[in-house]
């Protein structure tokens, strides 16, 4: 798999201020990276200079195996740039600001028509077409500016907090938009704050705190490495008010060679701890069936985005 995005010893000081330190990344082509880290961290100073816009003080950033610094102009056809705040464009509607960004990317005619019409489509802002810029809600600027940086069809997205400011139903279909572009094969750098929408969107995280990357790699991995047991929940139907079925449940795996340990959750809930090395859960439900229980419900917990995000930010991985 050739790289997306590389960096190293990456290094940017603002007049006294470090904001990143010999940072290391390397995205594959087509991953979803989700970057998160407090304020401050250095995500934005990241993302601008693989954006070309931010010159690093020290180090390498490169966009498809180029250059960022030495070839800008290659660079900038590869990327698609959403900046955490979008520029002030008042006095234009919504297609005559695509039709601006699309001039400037230099496509025109009738391919300049299909590709507004298509971005519109994309990012559902077809009804738009006609208002006011200034007057979008913040949500509908928000996609705007996705829809702007699509316009060239990037093989690279950066989008900074994408997801900010957005209400429910449009923070679902923007994460639609991402599994979409996705499997244009389309790599995305998405720096957020909302960190379950990362472990929804991404397959790869990068943790960065003080300029310095703490940790990065496929979530699922950093889920094996942090995640110190295994934990299986088991539903069944308890009617009695004594917990009858739940104590038989865990009647049944009382002594289990597999199980380490379980707890009683909610009536009719128990919380199983497996072996971690164990491949084939499937014996959970087999002898809660066999055994006349009535299971509605298996599921192993996994570790979510905030549980690596806590225990890597505490130090707590080397
Ligand atoms: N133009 C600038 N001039 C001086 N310092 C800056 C500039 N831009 C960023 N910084 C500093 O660099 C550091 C990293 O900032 P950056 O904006 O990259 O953080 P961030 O991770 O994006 O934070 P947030 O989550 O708040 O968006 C901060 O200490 C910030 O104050
Ligand atoms: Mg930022």
């Amino acid at each position: 798999m050739s790289l997306a995005i590389r960096t190293e010893g990456l290094t940017k000081v603002y007049r006294g201020v470090t904001a990143l330190r010999d940072l290391e990344l390397s995205i594959e082509q087509g991953d979803a990276f989700g970057f998160i880290g407090p304020n401050g961290a250095g995500k934005s100073t990241t993302i601008k200079i693989l954006a070309t816009l931010v010159r690093p003080s020290g180090g390498v950033a490169e966009v498809c195996g180029i250059n960022v610094q030495r070839r800008p102009e290659s660079v900038k056809p590869l990327i698609g740039y959403m900046p955490d705040v979008l520029g002030i464009y008042d006095d234009m509607l919504v297609g005559e600001y695509l039709e601006f960004f699309a001039a400037a990317y230099r496509i025109r005619g009738q391919a300049r028509r299909q590709k507004i019409e298509e971005v519109l489509e994309l990012t559902d802002l077809v009804e738009k077409r006609d208002a006011a810029v200034m007057g979008l809600s913040r949500g509908m600027g928000q996609r705007l500016g996705l829809a702007r940086c699509l316009l060239h069809d990037p093989q690279v997205l950066l989008l900074d907090e994408p997801a900010a400011g957005l209400d429910p139903r449009a923070r679902i279909e923007f994460k639609e938009l991402v599994q979409e572009l996705r499997r244009m094969g389309k790599t995305l750098l998405i720096s957020s704050h909302i960190l379950s929408e990362i472990g929804e969107m991404c397959n790869t995280i990068g943790i960065i705190e003080q300029g310095r990357l703490l940790f990065a790699g496929p979530i699922d991995e950093a889920r094996k490495r942090l995640g110190t047991e295994r934990i299986v929940m088991l539903r069944i139907v308890e009617d009695a008010e004594d917990n009858r079925a739940t104590t038989a449940l865990m009647e049944l795996f009382r002594g289990h060679p597999d199980v380490e340990a379980m707890k009683p959750g909610a009536p009719g809930e128990v919380f199983v701890r497996i072996r971690k090395d164990l491949e084939d859960i499937s014996f959970l439900a087999r002898d809660v069936v066999r055994d006349g229980l009535q299971l509605v419900h298996m599921e192993e917990t996994a570790l979510s985005v905030e549980d690596i995000f806590l225990q890597v930010t505490k130090g707590q991985v080397a």
